[in-house]
């Protein structure tokens, strides 16, 4: 049996395009995520988050829905072109939405956790040249600062990014994320900007001395293992490593770029003269937490092409979920121990975790979800067994409250704990949610 002590947060998380919906009311202007679906061929089926789960004017309901299950902390995101619609030109229309539901968060006795940035940038700022201008990291600060002001009397818990590797690598070199870019170069210099406007966004956010909150960012993570104790699968994980976590990491916690990858991807960075002097001092201004997205790690071997010479190779097929991606607690718990090591020693919080499943009604009405139940368990064990050790995890955020828009897969892959009957927009709790709820009550896994 393991226990929780009683100031561990439990949390769910959402984001603002996947969930809310109303994505032309009350001033709202597209983002990148707007047009990236209009583009066919981008999302499953050309699905797009206009709708969505209606969060928007269903937000009670859902508040409702996390105090039923006795959930201490709701993460969810800030939608940029909801309060800053136009280019230097702030909406309190946007903002009020926020507003509403910080408030009834509070009257329900959930603590809010804030993401600015999950991936919606406004248009008019990609019109101006996205993450590839260096503006971007004064836009970016501009909007931070005014949403410090507005909300830090409720808001004491502040996530700057999420998944910036997602945010580049994704939608700048894989081109499989909104912009849709397919190319290398511009993914590193996406990077910088987002790392950077987190460095100067904390700045901000010291200045406007706030006694009482907190802030930091959250990044995926994705343990690299080699495929065999080859040389070169050992290696090959080391390049992978690099770009997914190390690339991320180094920056944050070490004020530098890791020297092997620079050397790596030297030629498509142009000789890295984006990285001006001064920038990863401020890129490592000091975090009070660290936020980690963990779903999965990867399983790497040599390969004689392609940029850095390695391929993911599929791990136990027997062992994943409805995404593919390889069920393996046994990696977070390691993931937990290298950070301390390796780089840091703030809190950490699982900003998400979570499995999707096909999940369907059954005939009682009900879903019986028992591999998410188990998914989550094994995982929270995991991070049980990391605390033994010393880890210093703070909470759990599970990936997600609801069955939600999952970017290019649009609603083909269901990772909620709240099934969404996307015609009615009923809600109904699934198994996990009932196990979630009764769990966080006892605050023990037997
Ligand atoms: C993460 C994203 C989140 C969701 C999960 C499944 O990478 O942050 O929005 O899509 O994956």
């Amino acid at each position: 049996m393991v226990t929780f002590a009683k100031d561990f947060k439990f949390g769910v998380a959402t984001s603002a395009y996947q969930i809310e919906g109303a994505v032309a009311e009350n001033g709202r202007t597209p983002s990148i995520w707007d047009t990236f679906c209009r583009t066919p061929g981008n999302v499953f089926e050309g699905q797009t988050g206009d709708i969505t789960c209606d969060h928007y004017h269903r937000y009670r309901e859902d508040v409702g829905i996390l105090r039923e299950l006795g959930i201490d902390s709701y993460r969810f995101s800030i939608s940029w072109s909801r309060v800053f619609p136009a280019y230097g030109v702030y909406d309190p229309k946007g903002m009020e939405f926020y507003r509403n539901l910080i408030r009834e968060l509070k009257q329900n006795g959930i603590e809010p956790m804030v993401t600015l940035y999950h991936w919606d940038l406004p248009m008019w700022a990609y019109e101006r040249g996205a993450w590839l201008n260096r503006e971007s990291v004064t836009w970016f600060k501009e909007y931070a600062t005014r949403v410090f002001e507005e909300l830090s009397d409720s808001v004491k818990l502040w996530i700057t990014h999420n998944e910036p590797f997602c945010a580049s690598i994704l939608g700048y070199d894989l081109g499989v994320h909104a912009p849709g870019h397919k190319n290398l170069g511009e993914a590193l210099i996406a990077a910088h900007h987002i790392l950077l406007s987190h460095g100067v966004a904390v700045e901000a956010f010291r200045e406007c001395g706030f006694k009482d909150s907190k802030i930091g960012i959250t990044l995926n993570l994705t343990p690299s293992y080699p495929a065999s104790n080859s040389r070169e699968d050992v290696e090959a994980a080391s390049r992978s490593d690099g770009l997914s976590n190390r690339w991320f990491l180094d920056p944050v916690f070490r004020s530098s770029y890791p020297e092997d990858m620079k050397e790596a991807l030297g030629r498509f960075a142009g000789g890295f003269d984006f990285i001006k002097d001064g920038d990863l001092q401020t890129i490592s201004a000091s975090n009070d937490f660290l936020g980690v997205n963990y779903y999965t790690r990867s399983l790497v071997k040599y390969v004689q092409d392609g940029v850095l010479n390695y391929q993911e190779v599929p791990g136990d097929s027997r062992n994943t979920t409805a995404m593919g991606w390889e069920i393996c607690p046994e990696a977070l718990y390691d993931l937990m121990l290298r950070l301390r090591r390796e780089y840091t020693r703030v809190p950490i919080y699982i900003t998400e975790n979570g499995a999707a499943f096909d999940d369907a009604l059954a005939s009682d009405g009900h879903v019986h979800d028992t591999e998410r139940i188990d998914y989550v368990k094994r995982h929270l064990r995991k991070i049980a067994e990391a605390n033994e050790q010393g880890a210093d995890i703070r909470g759990y955020y599970l990936w997600s409250l609801l069955d939600n828009f999952e970017w290019g897969y649009g609603y083909s892959r269901k990772f909620g704990i709240v099934h969404v009957d996307f015609e009615t927009q009923e809600r109904s709790l699934k198994d996990s949610a009932l196990w979630y709820r009764d769990m966080i009550s006892s605050r023990t896994i037997e």
